[in-house]
């Protein structure tokens, strides 16, 4: 079988985090006109298509995520005709729009919610998940994905209603048809407005088990990938999986093996932004790359999803600590080097890149001072447990330090001004103090830059077939240090070679390649043929491609 061509799998995407992206009327956020002033610079970069997250009607106890009216901007990032003109301006420049599709729960501050706590009559009360409590407390034992209990008391009837996320962010009830028809017809609404596809968030989590499960081991189990969740999928897919539409789900708990069903040719949504890989390091002290695990959790999805399905490829998005800092290191001796290895190691798999805004000058995680800097709420609850179990407010500190999503949301540094060239005003998030040196303008400037190497990579891809439909190989399968792998289409070949550690290492190659027939077309050290036996200095990545005859 051979993959069907779409625009979506010859695409670059890149990530906005609207709060943090640009602010055009310097209140310290980030708004939709801001977007529209950096279109032509995502243009420069080869992006073809923008995710933006969550820009709706929000009392942002979630940074957005808590959605009070679907067909509604929220009035920090702007109106609905500042949407529109940011959709008409990024189709001109040949930019689609993704949005993003928060369906497993609303804000308690949701029509449908505040009148279905009202009382167990009303007409929404079955838009949520309402169950009493037992004699001594909650309906069962499942905790929320952000802390605590995933149920909350509500006085007003005396039952219970399930949250998975924050308290402020109830579940809707997908078992209520009428849900599934509301939220169905608010998709058409935005597809009639013409953007181009959704990232749909958190969606692995619309179906539950049933409550009289208590959860023993794995709190995720009680809501993640439930059986019986395809029913829901399919009837999703029936209305989002349209010709020309990208849909890339966001599926927590799916693992390679489930790959098939959600992203095969028959699957619920394009892609997935899978989690195998990035929970190889989560919450805690344990930095750094195991890169045998890297290379593993990564080639199952390549292997299995090759020719029947597609890979959505992402190192960073606005949950996690920024790469550099984890991935790779943001010691300046590295930092540029293994941001650009980790560039090249990702980038050039089989599946769409999707770029997290400031990936691509390398930006680092913040070091924070104190915890009054943080605002993600599941933070603060982590925060708050720690200390309140005996942790020190030092070490807990330092745990956040290397775990928070505010890491990753911090403005973006767009030059090396006071607030980075974000905004005039005081930001709602500090500034990384390494916009001095770590910024688009110094970089659009440095040929050498993380900036430049990352236009360079999205040029490349752009331009061979082999690199976008072309099969993956993975080489050197127990190299501890290294990524090596193999992208062919015909007799069109290209490998990728990635030192992913600090230290130098040794490539090794069988002896028959015939290795005057391949030539080095990329690289960020030093130049070099390809050997039989190569040694890679910390964080070297070359491409070769096959010359051909
Ligand atoms: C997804 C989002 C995250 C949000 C959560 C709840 O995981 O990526 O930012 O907090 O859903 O909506």
């Amino acid at each position: 079988m051979t993959i069907k061509k779409t625009w979506w799998k010859e695409a670059i995407g890149y990530q906005i985090y609207p709060a943090s992206f640009k602010d055009s009327n310097h209140d310290g956020l980030g708004d939709l006109n801001g977007i529209c002033e950096k279109l032509e610079y995502l243009k420069d970069l080869g992006i073809d298509f923008i995710w933006i997250t969550p820009i709706y009607a929000s009392p942002n106890v979630d940074n957005g995520y808590d959605i009070s009216n679907y067909q509604e901007i929220s009035e920090i990032f702007g109106t609905m005709a500042d949407f529109d003109l940011l959709l008409a301006q990024a189709h001109a420049k040949g930019i689609k729009v993704i949005m993003d599709l928060v369906i497993n729960h609303t804000s308690d501050q949701h029509r449908w919610f505040i009148e279905s706590r009202k009382s167990k009559e009303n007409y929404y009360r079955d838009y949520y998940i309402w169950e009493d409590g037992r004699v001594d407390g909650p309906p069962n034992n499942w905790t929320s994905i952000f802390g605590g209990s995933a149920w909350e008391l509500d006085q007003e009837t005396n039952q219970y209603y399930l949250h998975v996320f924050a308290k402020e962010q109830p579940d809707l009830n997908w078992e209520n048809p009428k849900v599934q028809h509301e939220l169905f017809t608010m998709i058409q609404w935005w597809l009639d407005k013409g953007i181009d596809g959704f990232r749909v968030d958190a969606i692995s989590h619309i179906k539950k088990l049933p409550f009289s499960n208590n959860i023993v081991d794995n709190p995720l189990e009680a809501y993640t990938n439930a059986p019986g969740i395809d029913v829901y999928l399919k009837a999703l897919r029936d209305v989002v999986k349209k010709e020309d539409i990208l849909t890339v789900g966001k599926a927590n708990g799916v693992s390679a093996h489930d790959a098939l069903e959600w992203v095969g040719e028959e699957g619920y949504f394009n892609m997935l932004f899978e989690f195998e890989h990035i929970s190889l390091w989560s919450t805690g002290e344990e930095q750094g790359i195991d890169v045998l695990k890297l290379k593993r959790a990564l080639t199952n999805w390549q292997e299995t999803l090759n020719q029947k399905g597609w890979n959505a490829l992402y190192m960073e998005n606005h949950d996690i600590p920024r790469s550099v800092s984890t991935f790779g290191s943001d010691q300046v001796v590295f930092w540029r080097s293994s941001a650009k290895a980790l560039a090249l190691t990702f980038m050039l798999l089989q599946g769409t890149p999707f770029i997290y805004q400031g990936q691509e000058i390398g930006m680092t995680n913040m070091p924070f001072h104190s915890i009054h800097e943080i605002n993600a709420v599941d933070t603060k609850n982590f925060y708050r447990n720690m200390v309140n179990t005996g942790v020190t407010p030092e070490r807990a500190l330092d745990l956040v330090r290397k775990s928070a999503r505010d890491n990753a949301r911090t403005p973006m540094q767009w030059d090396s001004s006071k607030y980075a060239g974000f905004s005039t005003h005081k930001p709602w998030l500090v500034v990384n103090p390494n916009k001095s040196y770590i910024n688009v303008q110094d970089e659009l400037a440095d040929p050498d830059s993380i900036l430049n190497f990352y236009k360079e990579i999205i040029r490349l891809r752009k331009a061979h077939e082999t690199l976008i439909y072309g099969s993956y190989r993975l080489f050197l399968k127990d190299h501890p240090q290294l990524f090596a792998y193999q992208r062919k289409l015909g007799n069109d070949r290209f490998v990728i070679i990635v030192n992913l550690s600090c230290d130098f290492a040794t490539v090794d190659l069988p002896s028959n390649i015939k290795f005057e027939e391949w030539e080095l077309i990329l690289n960020n050290l030093d130049d070099g043929p390809l050997q039989q036996h190569t040694l890679f200095v910390p964080y070297e990545a070359r491409v070769y491609r096959k010359k051909t005859a």
